[in-house]
């Protein structure tokens, strides 16, 4: 039987560790051909060897001009983007009155411009293509009112209607936008924070594995579901079933 990603260009954002690390595992495992792209070279140039030779792409996507290169470079390198994956992101863990502007500007950027500048950049190439699939890496934090983590929640509500409308414009196109929401996992993500700590926000769930999570998103593109909520822990192996697949 035929791998589900048999030769699909999948590009994901921060593929140097957590979910995203994970994401490029997984469908490597299913014959994709992972395109990993984070700030932290040496790392993907390691699990790209690991994966039997993926591209690796050093890109701050916080930077258009860098989330831009790293589409051309994909292209030039593949010829298409079957898959994007916006993954990469960072949390903001402080009660408002001490979120600074700063801080708010720059996970913004991250969490919420760059997936935008990064399915302004793969669009294109997919409706030339005839359709590929996009999938944003939401918070369940942005479902629920959580004290403590309202500045990274919002950036995450923001991507969430983006993502719903982004579904609707693209659909023509044989484009299909997916969200994802993940629960605590266990990855880099809380001790990379922007500002603050865990605390209200998650503090005391059992954490998810990012293989789970990665399991989730390989749903959500095989489906095209609009949104898979991952529920709190404990992991339920069962509900990333996905009829007819391998994974
Ligand atoms: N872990 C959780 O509990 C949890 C819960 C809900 C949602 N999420 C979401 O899941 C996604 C993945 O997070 P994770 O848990 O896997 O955390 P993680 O292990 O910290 O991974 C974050 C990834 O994003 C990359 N990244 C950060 N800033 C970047 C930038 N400016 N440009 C390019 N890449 C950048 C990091 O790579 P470099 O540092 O090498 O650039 C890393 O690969 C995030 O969007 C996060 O908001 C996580």
């Amino acid at each position: 039987m035929a791998k589900q990603f048999d030769r699909k260009v999948v590009l994901i954002t921060g593929a140097s560790s957590g979910i995203g690390e994970a994401t490029a595992r997984l469908v490597a495992e299913q014959g994709a051909l992972p395109v990993l792209a984070a700030r932290r070279i040496d790392r993907l140039e390691a699990i790209a060897k690991e994966l039997g030779g993926a591209l690796a792409v050093q890109a701050d996507v916080s930077d258009p001009e860098q989330v831009h290169h790293l589409v051309e470079t994909t292209t030039e390198h593949y010829g298409r983007v079957d898959v994007l994956i916006n993954n990469a992101g960072q949390g903001l863990h402080l009660p408002l009155e001490q979120v600074t502007l700063e801080d708010l500007v720059a996970i913004t950027e991250l969490n919420f411009y760059a997936p935008l500048v990064a399915m302004q950049a793969v669009v294109p190439i997919m409706r030339e293509r005839g359709g590929g699939a996009i999938v944003n890496v939401s918070s369940g934090s942005s479902r629920m009112v959580l004290p403590g983590v309202g500045a990274y929640a919002a950036t995450k509500a923001a991507l969430n209607m983006l993502s719903l409308v982004a579904r609707e414009e693209f659909a023509p196109d044989g484009i299909v936008v997916s969200l994802v929401y993940p629960s605590v996992t266990a990855t880099e993500f809380h001790d990379k924070l922007r500002a603050g700590a865990m605390g209200a926000g998650g503090g005391g769930l059992t954490p998810h594995s990012s293989r789970y999570v990665a399991k989730t998103i390989v749903r959500a593109v095989l489906t095209g579901e609009a949104e898979v909520v991952i529920p709190h822990g404990p992991e339920r192996p069962e509900e990333m079933e996905v009829p007819g697949s391998q994974i």
